[in-house]
């Protein structure tokens, strides 16, 4: 059977901004994070306590969050490491996520390190944020394929996976960062996961749209029961650190798939296309969301 209510986290603010070569104006960020809660979204993932450097696009954080103010949605951001949790929480941050790699070569690329040496590195994060009170999400990159390794072992997802919830995440969004994802594999996976202890209720799915599977993708992922799904607004985003990742799961497809479903999102479809058509015309390029075009005319 399939869910009667599905929770999207929006990752457009993040993971769509992150990837673009225009960096947006702090104040327009504000606007669109306001634009996604006034469309109904109630996790809207804001921005990343990362090394300024390696994602130029999202190095104004300090002064995105207070420009932001009081919004009708949660705000959780990405935090790699004790700086950048120090950064997030003396701006009153309640959720992070950290961010971890089922491959060794993407830990490398992402976070300059091995496998090991990142999740030593979120030992503290995760232990600090939930003393601070703080809920912490863990990203899982590169659950099906990577770029320079090919498809991806699921006993090696499964042992990465249970390494972040021992640290302390209560909630693991399983990545498909360039998209190579197919149904039969995600369904494989949540079926590994689960027989290691991991369900549904605890998973989220992140799917990148690269080969057009992200749709029959999250189908699958609702058939074996999870109901957090990862989107972004216009299908924004990529990946800086991964070749041939392209933009995420379009919030807007998602939802006229779960309102055709008759699946409870809480999202006004007509004022995300619009809000999408809107950051288009910032970023100067049309939404690669077929949703979008069809709903706008383009
Ligand atoms: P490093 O160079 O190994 O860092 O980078 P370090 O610990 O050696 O520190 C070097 C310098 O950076 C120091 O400054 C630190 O203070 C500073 P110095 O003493 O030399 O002047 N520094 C920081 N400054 C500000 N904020 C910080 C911070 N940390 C260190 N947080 C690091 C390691 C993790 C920092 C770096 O690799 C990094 O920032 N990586 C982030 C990459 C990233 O954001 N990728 C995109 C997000 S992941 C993604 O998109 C996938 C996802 O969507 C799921 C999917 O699709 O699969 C989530
Ligand atoms: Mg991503």
């Amino acid at each position: 059977g399939l869910p009667a209510r599905v929770r999207i986290h929006e990752v457009g603010a993040r993971d769509g901004l992150q990837n673009e070569k225009n960096v947006v104006p702090t104040e327009v960020k504000a606007e669109f994070i306001h634009r996604l809660a006034d469309a109904g979204l109630h996790t809207v993932e804001a921005t990343s306590f990362v090394h300024p450097k390696w994602v130029p696009q999202l190095a104004d954080a300090e002064q995105l969050m207070p420009l932001i103010g009081d919004v009708a949605a949660r705000l959780p951001v990405l935090v790699p490491n004790e700086r950048g949790l120090e950064r997030a929480l003396a701006l009153g941050v309640r959720e992070i996520a950290v961010f971890g790699s089922a491959t060794e070569s993407f830990a490398q690329a992402n976070l300059n390190r091995t496998v090991d040496a990142s999740l030593a590195m979120f030992e503290p994060v995760v232990a600090k944020a939930r003393q601070a009170g703080a809920t912490v999400r863990g990203y899982l990159s590169m659950c099906f394929g990577d770029p320079w390794e090919g498809p991806v072992p699921l006993p090696q997802v499964v042992g990465v996976a249970r390494r972040l919830f021992d640290l302390g995440c209560t909630e693991l969004s399983l990545g498909d960062t360039i998209g190579v994802a197919t149904p039969g594999h995600v369904g494989a996976l949540l079926t590994a996961l689960g027989e290691a202890g991991l369900g549904p209720q605890v998973l989220a799915v992140h799917f990148h749209d690269t080969y057009g599977q992200a749709l029959a993708n999250t189908l699958a992922a609702l058939r074996h029961g999870v109901t957090t799904v990862d989107a972004s607004a216009g299908g924004l985003g990529g990946c800086p650190y991964a070749r041939s990742a392209t933009g995420n799961l379009a919030t807007e497809d998602l939802v006229w798939m779960l309102n055709g479903l008759g699946i409870d999102t809480g999202v006004d479809l007509a004022r995300l296309t619009a809000t999408s058509v809107w950051m288009a015309g910032h970023l100067g390029r049309p939404s690669p969301s077929r949703t979008v075009r069809a709903l706008s005319h383009e």
